[in-house]
């Protein structure tokens, strides 16, 4: 499948950004300005174009553990210095299957060390990969001087802290490559301009064909962010995709079509990251206004998807998975007319899925009461009644 995988990552970096606002404060956009300070840093260092990819990626990605954190280690503050090394832990683990061009170990659990090895892991920056010492110093130039803000007065704030900072937090050759890679009428003139075109701008995209597997493994990372954001839907994003494949086997489409779909139901609930996790995470019922709340989750899937180039077709079937025949869905209230079978499969697979989940207010139902149900909605022209039949026969216990 061709994937312009930076892209991508640009794209959903947006939802760990959500994560990470809930969770320490910090801006959407932060781990683009975290990839953007690194690749301008990587250049001027003479870094290939691989590794100015592989760098981007993890700059983009360095806090990817932070939900599967905060679901270990409930209600203990991320700046608790007891616990925040975990998250490089998990977040090294998480992309060891991701297919980056060259050797990145250590790149993301050494993220936050610092140069005299007071860090999380004791390490001294000659122990640790450039990368993870170009990303630790852009992340906490965004952190602690808001360096996104890009003003006079957050370049002297930015001065300050590395003059500050320098042989204790990062190493001296490294705070002069920064000063190097950006100066600061460079750095002024980026206000007003948007993160995404920066970034896109420094390195721009490359499409390229990657073996399934591989598509797979990338995705599993961003399910995994997905589903561990709320420990009541685990796996769920992962089950669905991978019913839509047995489903699109049993209806014969083409190899290209199956992993479309298994891609778009992998992300269909990406949106839920800018979901604020009182909501996803409430063992009751939601409320009216907590409902439609939760209902921006398929609004955002939209907006995240639809920033990657080759996407089209996966944001459709992605962002619709909440849509009705009737009109009564959300979040565009599209009608029959306006759904194709794709986008109604995923629809009746997510139902499917959701009803046969336990959930802190229900037991998870048999097959044959999830098809009940569906019927039920199939008749009274919420969804569709011959894919319902096609899920009965093709999920019915052995
Ligand atoms: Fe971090
Ligand atoms: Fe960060
Ligand atoms: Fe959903
Ligand atoms: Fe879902």
């Amino acid at each position: 499948m061709k994937i312009d995988l930076n892209g991508m990552l640009y794209a959903l970096s947006y939802a760990l950004d959500c994560v990470e606002g809930e969770l320490t404060g910090i801006k959407p956009g932060h781990g683009k300005w975290v990839a953007y300070f690194c690749v301008r840093m990587g250049k001027e260092y003479g870094m290939t174009q691989e590794q100015l990819f592989d760098l981007a990626a993890c700059a983009v990605l360095h806090d990817n553990a932070l939900t599967q954190y905060l679901s270990e280690e409930r209600g203990e503050a991320v700046s608790n210095g007891r616990t925040a090394g975990k998250h490089c832990i998990f977040g090294e683990e998480n992309m060891k299957d991701f297919p980056f061009y060259t050797d990145v170990r250590g790149v993301i659990l050494y993220h936050h060390e610092n140069a005299d090895g007071s860090g999380f892991f004791k390490k001294k920056s000659e122990e640790t990969p450039l990368m993870a010492q170009m990303i630790h110093l852009a992340d906490l130039l965004d952190v602690s001087c808001r360096i996104h803000e890009v003003s006079a007065e957050r370049w002297q704030s930015a001065e300050r802290f590395l003059a500050s900072g320098r042989d204790r937090l990062f190493d001296g050759s490294l705070v002069e490559l920064f000063f190097r890679s950006v100066q600061k009428e460079q750095y002024l003139a980026l206000a007003g301009r948007q993160i995404d075109g920066l970034l896109s701008g420094e390195l721009p995209g490359k499409p390229k064909e990657y073996p399934f597997y591989q598509v797979q493994s990338m995705l599993k990372v961003f399910g995994k962010i997905v589903d561990y954001k709320s420990r009541f839907t685990r796996n769920h994003s992962e089950q669905i995709a991978e019913k839509l494949m047995r489903v699109a086997e049993a209806y014969g489409y083409g190899q290209e079509t199956k992993e479309r779909l298994y891609v778009a139901g992998m992300l269909h609930d990406i949106g839920k990251m800018a979901i604020h996790n009182d909501v996803l995470e409430k063992p009751d019922r939601l409320t009216e206004d907590e409902f439609v709340y939760m209902q921006n989750h398929a609004w955002y899937t939209y907006v995240i998807l639809s920033q990657i180039s080759g996407f089209e077709d996966i944001t459709r079937w992605a962002s619709r998975h909440h849509e009705k025949l009737n009109g009564k869905g959300y979040p565009f209230g599209l009608k029959a007319g306006q759904l194709d079978e794709k986008e109604r499969l995923l629809a009746c697979i997510d139902i499917y899925q959701a009803l046969g989940e336990e959930r802190p207010y229900k037991p998870g139902l048999p097959h044959e009461k999830c098809i009940a149900i569906m019927r039920d909605m199939a008749r009274n022209g919420f969804i569709d009644g011959k894919i319902t039949d096609d899920l009965e026969r093709i999920f019915a216990p052995m």
